[in-house]
């Protein structure tokens, strides 16, 4: 297939997990992509690598220019770098929400404001954010993350009104647990990584985590010209875990 053939896209956070999936599946379709993440390196041909930090508003100005200018334009954004924090909200200092939302929510401001001058000039330009089931589901130790995914999810639908009469869709997707390094770290780092994988796969209907190539086909749907018709919509793709109300596995 490819329906991304003539378009050009950046996705954040695109070396690792879901957004190198992401940025492979849209290459493998056609389109000219760039990976903006903090180190770049080891990319698979022919994704194109810029390194940046989306907490620098300098650094992404000029990586955003640097990637339209190499790809000749842009027409797709994927905002998909983010980080994680563990805790109630009595856990973190205020050090550490303000890290934390500086990558997920205004991480996704600076990169969106420097490419929407290019995003104009395009015939179907399309913002795609990585938001995730903790914006729409209450989850234990997770307060500080979830208010980041919330922010997203209703900047989202902000930004889609905003943009919508300039031609420029706006949407999201809404994962459950991705299997990805990032959930692997999270994983090595409890006392019994057996058992707390069993239970994040429990949470989810399913009975599996997500996969990226599950989150990147969501995200390449979300962002191909055949959803011209498709902005401010948040899709999960979360096994289920968002919507279904499950019986215990052992009942009948
Ligand atoms: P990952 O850790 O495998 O990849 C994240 C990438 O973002 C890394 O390459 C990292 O270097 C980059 N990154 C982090 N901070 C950055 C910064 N300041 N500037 C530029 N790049 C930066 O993580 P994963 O799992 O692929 O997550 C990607 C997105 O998906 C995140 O926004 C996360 O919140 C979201 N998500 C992940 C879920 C999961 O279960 N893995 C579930 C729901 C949402």
């Amino acid at each position: 297939m490819d329906d991304f053939s003539g378009c050009a896209a950046v996705v954040t956070g695109g070396a690792s997990g879901i957004g190198l999936a992401t940025a492979q599946l849209l290459a493998d379709r056609g389109a000219r992509v760039a990976c903006l993440d903090l180190r770049p390196d080891g990319l698979p041909s022919p994704l194109l690598g810029f390194a940046a930090d989306v907490t620098d508003d300098a650094t992404v100005r000029r990586a955003v220019a640097a990637v339209a200018d190499t790809l000749g334009g842009l027409d797709i954004v994927i905002n998909n770098a983010g980080i994680g924090a563990v805790g109630s909200v009595e856990a973190n200092p205020d050090a550490e929400w303000h890290r934390v939302l500086d990558v997920n929510v205004v991480g996704i401001v600076r990169v969106t404001r420097a490419a929407l001058p290019y995003l104009r000039r395009s015939a179907h330009a399309v913002v795609v954010n990585t938001c995730s089931i903790a914006a729409t589901a209450g989850l234990p130790e997770r307060a500080l993350y979830s208010a980041s995914k919330g922010a997203v999810q209703s900047l989202t639908l902000a930004m889609a009104a905003d943009h919508v009469r300039e031609g420029v869709r706006v949407v999201a997707v809404n994962p459950g647990t991705v299997d990805t390094p990032w959930v692997r770290r999270l994983l090595d780092a409890t006392a019994d990584p057996a058992a707390e994988l069993a239970a994040l796969r429990a949470r989810q209907p399913t009975g599996r985590l997500v996969s990226s190539a599950e989150v990147a086909a969501a995200i390449a749907y979300l962002a191909s010209p055949q959803a011209g018709a498709t902005t401010g919509t948040v899709l999960a793709v979360d096994g289920g875990m968002h919507g279904l109300r499950m019986r215990p596995p052992t009942a009948t």
